[in-house]
């Protein structure tokens, strides 16, 4: 039998395949928050083809860190157990496993959504959502540790089987992790030991909240692409820190919005953005023009490569006992089946290649030996803005041949 489907335990946790569906938002929930019958089918869907960890799409752990993105899970009131429950219970029924990935997006948002200045770390301009947030108060941090506390809490009084804080990707624990967007002079940044303290008080408040035998997972990135942003050598170091701070799981991931989406890779459709994003669609004519003919030398994308987070996961999975989860490009089955054989991450975290085919895991299971379907062509991230998550593969191949 294929190592991806060895059955595997986190804690109280027990999952019957390799496979992790990486947190993916959906636009699925309703104006407040609460998810709909789409989002449970969608997770009913997953489960039935063969994923045996679905992470949810990120959930607000207060109003204030609700992202620009259409209709985000919401996580930041005792009113959503209830219905959280239903959703876990189908997910149950359906033969997987389901955490919910709580986040708080800090200055990676916009005043539009959140209704006040976003904040961040420091006051540094995000530049690719043209924010530039407010200072945190040691109130703020003080409000924000125990919103995830009782989010957690939450997660888990909903029958959810672990939790998973965002650290990555450039929101708000990214935030005081990266050294680029946390020029805090106390003791939230600087050292690496101050820019970690944020996620510690995190995890050891959510662990009170969730007891010992509770899996807290996290996602963090290990380097991004701006000058004064993360390195490898400083990522790994975080991750054994993470290791040794309690966390059940690490899942490897890169880069923030501003760095040119390296988080995800791919095309990069800039005239799509320009078109669905209410940020650019604010653009002067003059700007907008420069964006559609040099957009490509402006962000400078980086090209996508197979499993593009591999070595960074090979070198925290020699230094850590914890499980991890390998996220980023990953569409190859072979490939899935040596960095499992190699030992060099212990899940494969997939997103697109879920969003285009959510039978994929199962087709594997199968036999197959075909790559993911999705061509990265982005237009889910592009339209996410406005719409539900849907693959638009078909409509770009429309498109093409018209
Ligand atoms: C439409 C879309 C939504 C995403 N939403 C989230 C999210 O809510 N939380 C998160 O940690 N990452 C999110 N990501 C990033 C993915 O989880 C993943 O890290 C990235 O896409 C690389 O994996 P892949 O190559 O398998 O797609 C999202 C990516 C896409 C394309």
């Amino acid at each position: 039998m294929s190592a991806l489907f060895e059955t595997t335990r986190i804690k109280g946790m027990e999952l019957k395949n390799r496979f992790v569906r990486s947190a993916t938002h959906e636009g699925m929930s309703d104006e407040r928050g609460f998810p709909t019958e789409a989002l449970s089918k969608l997770y009913e869907r997953l489960a039935r083809g063969g994923t045996g960890l679905i992470i949810t799409g990120y959930a607000f752990v207060s109003r204030d860190g609700i992202c620009h993105n259409y209709r985000m899970q919401g996580m930041d009131d005792d009113a959503f157990i209830p219905k959280y429950r239903e959703l876990v219970d189908r997910v149950h029924e359906n033969g997987a496993r389901i955490a919910m990935q709580i986040a708080h997006c800090g200055r990676q948002t916009t005043r539009e959504a959140t209704g006040s200045q976003p904040m961040g770390p420091s006051r540094v301009k995000e530049k690719s959502l043209f924010v530039t947030p407010r200072a945190m108060t040691e109130e703020d941090i003080e409000r924000v540790i125990e919103a995830f506390a009782q989010a957690a809490r939450r997660v888990r009084e909903s029958g959810f089987d672990a939790v998973q804080i965002h650290g990555a990707h450039g929101y708000l624990v990214s935030q005081f992790l990266c050294p680029h967007s946390n020029r805090r002079k106390d003791a939230w940044g600087g050292s690496t030991e101050n820019r970690m303290r944020f996620v510690r008080e995190i995890y050891s408040r959510c662990r009170k909240e969730v007891g010992d035998d509770y899996p807290i997972l996290i996602k963090m990135n290990t380097q991004d692409n701006m000058k004064k942003g993360l390195k490898l050598a400083e990522g790994v170091r975080m991750a054994q820190m993470m290791a040794e701070t309690g966390f059940d799981g690490l899942e490897v991931s890169c880069g923030i919005f501003e760095d040119g989406f390296t988080s995800v890779r791919g095309e990069l459709p800039i005239e799509l953005f320009l078109k669905e994003w209410p940020m650019y669609r604010k653009m002067n004519p003059l700007s907008k023009f420069v964006m559609k003919r040099f957009g490509d030398k402006i962000v400078k994308p980086v090209p996508l490569t197979e499993a593009y987070n591999r070595e960074a996961a090979r070198e925290i999975k020699a230094k850590v006992e914890v499980p991890v989860f390998l996220v980023g490009g990953v569409s190859q089955p072979s490939v899935m089946e040596e960095i499992i054989e190699k030992g060099e991450a212990d899940y494969i975290s997939l997103c697109r290649p879920l969003i285009a085919d959510s039978k994929f895991p199962e087709r594997i299971r199968q036999g197959s030996r075909e790559p993911s379907i999705c061509i990265y062509c982005n237009y889910c991230g592009a339209y996410m803005v406005n719409e539900p998550l849907r693959c638009y593969r078909g409509k770009e191949l429309t498109r093409k041949n018209a």
